[in-house]
């Protein structure tokens, strides 16, 4: 049988030909540069089987990666990056989102028009969470929150929410990578409730999807980060900060954009990362004051702390958690004094000796210092040029 093209009498097989012939022999490239199997693309999904995954392009933004991707939590912090990511990559995005249209607004010129689609649902609705799920081929938990509300407890965000999703994920039957984000740490036995239902979730969601792949991120650090911003903010406001303990509690931050390319790098594999769990923390171990430390030095101005032992850090947090179900409206957000938050800074937070890491993804986590902490310039009393650097302070004549 004729191809369309020999019968409408088009000569562009034969054109198309020579060229790449010529230049893959002149440029010894091997076959799999060219097609579905170029390198660039953007995951080893399989192409068969499923009736909507096409790829088309050459790997960028403006292909077609045959991924559909619909990413719970993708209005909060990581999701933004993850997005993004996604979205070069020449993905389509399922955004489901429950606030106002404002929350998706800074995603949709990640893609090209139709990539990103916000999709309104409801986390208690089964039915809406099927819909956002129904086109998707891949689905990435990132719900979360570190603290409790009057609507929703960690249990019911953290683990049902995430069960409920694998659990729908598995009946959809088109899913074929499932990737929940946890926390480092998570444990039933951990000191924080939050970290004891990301355990839970973990437990559940292996349980339903043995093949998922769970990633369990260290304290993020970057543009919108909770732990930084917080501390810069008070240290302009009040000129010290509150160190919980001796400050001495290890962790090992990682920059957001290392973790977002790091479930990229899950979704590029050759389903190695199936059923498996990784720990992904920097570089660099840092104490809690270590990081203080690095945060002065960015908003250039001398440290003080105020170090508060844990249980008057408890103390001071309790109240809320207290009365958070008791009073008729609602409690303002904890950011530094949360009770949760402090009970895991109780024990040291590092990535385990025989996990998974980034290694294993294959990526090199980037250092604290530098650019990832360069967000916090805004905090710089006198503008940008405020204050100056160790080595400015060193006199020219000394060196
Ligand atoms: N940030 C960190 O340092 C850190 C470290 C380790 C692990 N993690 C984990 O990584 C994931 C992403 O973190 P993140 O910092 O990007 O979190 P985030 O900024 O707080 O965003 C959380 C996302 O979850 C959604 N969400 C929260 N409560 C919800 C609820 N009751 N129903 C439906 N959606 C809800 C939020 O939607 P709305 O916009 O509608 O509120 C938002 O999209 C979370 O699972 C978190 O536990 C974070």
């Amino acid at each position: 049988m004729q191809s369309v093209g020999r019968r409408l009498g088009y000569q562009y097989i034969r054109h198309s030909a020579a060229p790449i012939s010529s230049f893959k022999s002149a440029y010894s490239l091997p076959d799999q540069y060219y097609g579905a199997d170029n390198p660039r693309w953007a995951s080893t999904l399989a192409t068969k089987g499923v009736g909507h995954l096409v790829r088309k392009g050459t790997g960028g933004r403006s292909s077609v990666s045959g991924i559909i991707a619909t990413v719970f939590g993708a209005t909060g912090f990581l999701g933004r990056y993850l997005v993004q990511q996604l979205a070069k990559m020449g993905s389509q995005v399922l955004v489901p989102f429950r606030g106002s249209e404002d929350s998706h607004r800074h995603l949709k010129l990640m893609g090209d028009l139709g990539q990103i689609v916000p999709m309104k649902y409801d986390p208690r609705d089964e039915d809406s969470i099927k819909a956002v799920m129904a086109k998707a081929n891949v689905v990435i938990n990132l719900i979360g929150r570190d603290y409790e509300t009057r609507n929703y407890s960690f249990e019911e965000v953290n683990h049902h929410m995430a069960e409920q999703l694998a659990v729908i994920a598995k009946e959809h039957g088109g899913i074929m990578r499932y990737i929940q984000v946890s926390c480092l740490g998570a444990s039933p036995s951990s000191p924080s409730k939050l970290l004891r239902t990301k355990a839970a979730a973990e437990e559940a969601i292996l349980r339903e999807l043995p093949e998922a792949t769970v990633v369990r991120p260290a304290v993020m650090i970057g543009t919108e980060d909770r732990i930084l911003n917080p501390w810069a903010h008070f240290a302009k406001k009040y000129s010290f900060i509150p160190l919980m303990g001796d400050g001495s509690t290890k962790i090992q931050p990682v920059y957001v954009v290392d973790v977002a390319s790091a479930i990229i790098a899950a979704l590029k594999d050759d389903g190695s990362s199936m059923g498996k769990v990784y720990e992904l923390g920097g570089p660099d171990i840092y104490t809690m004051h270590q990081l203080a430390e690095l945060m002065f030095e960015t908003i250039r101005e001398y440290p003080h702390y105020v170090k508060i032992p844990f249980p008057i850090a408890k103390a001071i947090s309790t109240p809320r958690e207290l009365l958070l179900k008791k009073v008729p409206f609602p409690l303002p957000v904890p950011t530094i004094f949360n009770l949760d938050l402090i009970e895991s800074l109780s024990t040291d937070t590092v990535v385990s000796e025989n996990a998974l890491t980034f290694e294993d993804l294959g990526i090199a986590p980037r250092k604290l210092k530098g650019y990832p902490v360069e967000f916090l310039i805004q905090y710089r009393k006198g503008g940008p040029n405020y204050g100056s650097t160790v080595s400015e302070k060193i006199s020219p004549k000394w060196s």
